[in-house]
């Protein structure tokens, strides 16, 4: 990796990074991180950035051909940067040999995917297949570090089979320790999280991690590794409830003429509530919601605990796409078919380019199943969407390409750049005048007043007729006549 691969400017590069790195640490650790994704490049940048020796190893020999070419097989805004400094540095190398890697190192931590399987529990096939490497090539004592997200008792069960199958017995324990960045601010929230929760019965273990950690300023939370597990399966699906909890409102709101936006400040102002993660829209969508939710409710019911509260978050989220798709529809006339409707925003949500479970691909989805021709804009995410929707969507890199000529435009993922748009040119590039703000993100009096349509989540612009007259007031009537 050479300094040229590195695509923005350096003295900008290095403001940002002092703004999100605590002091660096002399302890320098030798650290492996096995899963080149999201979680694990992040992670494996940041431990460098505080001074350890990282390896970052991956079983796609592509993507760790890429990385060394200089270039991240993903958008996350600073890990180029903080990659290629920590790789200059010596701190920070790439390889595909797993167990190698492995071998060098103390501590080993596991980022692979853990994604939904056909009956929506978690594939935990990365997962065992990293246990039988990490077994089979151990030539000394090693701290496991569960960073992927895992149901209650994976760790347990990647300690037997360490146990069992070790060519050469050493002392290995397992650490849970979940993960809460966010993709689109990962450096930052793994810099400065909320909580490190670190869950192991081995007071060295816990030393070691207290001592990885130390140089970040936050609070530790030690458990056992069940309670730890549980806590990142709990964050996620308390985070989701909100999320669908606000749509429920933001669908009732439509039917009572009230706008949502005033509502969902008015309850986040009580602090036992928050103003965090209160927006409603289309739905949540990406690689852990939806999949963690759904494996939580799987780890109960293989109890035989039906999750109601979890099935139903679920279920929300999964109308809000088609809610959306009947008030497009109503706005254009009561008919989709043969329209040309123009989608702004594909990634799951801004500053990535990670569309897995994207809710403006399942809106797309919907749209060409009923009839309507698609061109869609994304800062960065094209090329992702383009290779999960095929050839049926018109994809365009200027957002007002994509606006020319539709009847409706939609907007999906509320990343900055779409917040300024200009309705009075989109009012001129359009052919029919709807606009569906799928993240209320727009000024309702903005686009009215270019002449367009606009319709919102939970927005009802005009108060709703009382459906029926109240018990009270008719009483009142007949006794006055
Ligand atoms: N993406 C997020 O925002 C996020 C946040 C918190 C937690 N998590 C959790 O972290 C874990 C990783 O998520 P991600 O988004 O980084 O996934 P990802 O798909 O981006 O990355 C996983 C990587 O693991 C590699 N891999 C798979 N099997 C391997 C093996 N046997 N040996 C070596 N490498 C292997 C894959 O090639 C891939 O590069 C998941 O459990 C996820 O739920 C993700």
């Amino acid at each position: 990796m050479g300094p040229t691969t590195v695509k923005s400017n350096g003295t900008q590069r290095l403001a940002a990074l002092e703004s999100i790195s605590p002091q660096q640490s002399n302890r320098r650790r030798r650290v492996a991180v096995v899963g080149a994704g999201y979680v694990g490049l992040v992670t494996g940048a940041c431990l460098a950035e505080l001074g350890n020796a990282v390896v970052c190893l991956d079983n796609d020999a592509r993507k760790i051909a890429a990385l060394l070419r200089g270039e991240l097989p993903f958008h996350e805004p600073h890990l180029l940067e903080m990659i290629a400094s920590n790789h200059h540095a010596g701190r920070l190398a790439f390889s595909e040999d797993v167990e190698g890697g492995v071998r060098e190192s103390g501590i080993v931590f596991i980022a692979v995917g853990t994604p939904k399987d056909h009956d929506d529990n978690a594939d935990l096939s990365a997962i065992w297949n990293t246990a039988a490497t990490i077994a089979r090539g151990l030539h000394g004592p090693k701290i496991i570090v569960l960073k992927s997200t895992v149901p209650v008792e994976t760790s347990e069960m990647f300690s037997a089979i360490i146990a069992e199958n070790a060519v050469n017995p050493h002392q290995v324990d397992v650490v849970s320790n979940p993960e809460f960045l966010r993709e689109g601010s990962a450096i930052a929230d793994f810099m400065h999280p909320d909580r490190i929760v670190i869950g192991t019965s081995s007071p060295q273990a816990e030393a070691t991690m207290r001592d990885l950690y130390a140089p970040l300023d936050a609070p530790f939370v030690i458990t056992d590794v069940r309670t730890s597990e549980m806590i990142k399966y709990a964050a996620n699906a308390f985070l989701a409830t909100k999320i669908s909890f606000m749509n429920e409102i933001a669908n009732i709101c439509e039917l009572v003429g009230v706008d949502v936006k005033a509502v969902a400040r008015g309850i986040g102002l009580d602090r036992r509530i928050g103003t965090h993660n209160m927006s409603p829209g289309i739905g949540y969508g990406g690689s852990c919601f939806p999949k963690d939710l759904r494996a939580l409710e799987k780890t109960a019911l293989g109890r035989t605990y039906d999750a109601t509260l979890l099935r139903a978050v679920d279920a929300v989220n999964r109308a809000q796409v088609p809610r959306a798709m009947a008030r497009i529809e109503e706005a254009l006339g009561g008919s989709i078919e043969g329209k040309t409707v123009c989608v702004l925003g594909l990634a799951f949500k801004p500053n990535t380019s990670d569309v897995r479970d994207a809710p403006a691909l399942h809106l797309i989805d919907a749209l060409i199943r009923s009839g309507a021709t698609v061109t869609a804009h994304d800062p960065i995410a094209i090329e992702g969407a383009r290779a999960k929707t095929g050839a049926d969507v018109r994809y365009c890199s200027q957002m007002y390409e994509a606006i020319n000529g539709c009847d409706a435009l939609v907007l999906a993922t509320e990343w900055e750049e779409y917040a300024s748009i200009n309705f009075r040119m989109v009012r001129k590039l359009m052919r029919g005048n709807v606009i569906f703000d799928g993240r209320n993100i727009f000024d309702a009096d903005d686009v009215a007043r270019e002449g367009l349509r606009y319709v919102g989540v939970g927005r009802a612009k005009e108060p709703a007729t009382p459906s029926r007259t109240p018990q009270s007031a008719r009483q009142t009537i007949s006794l006055n006549v």
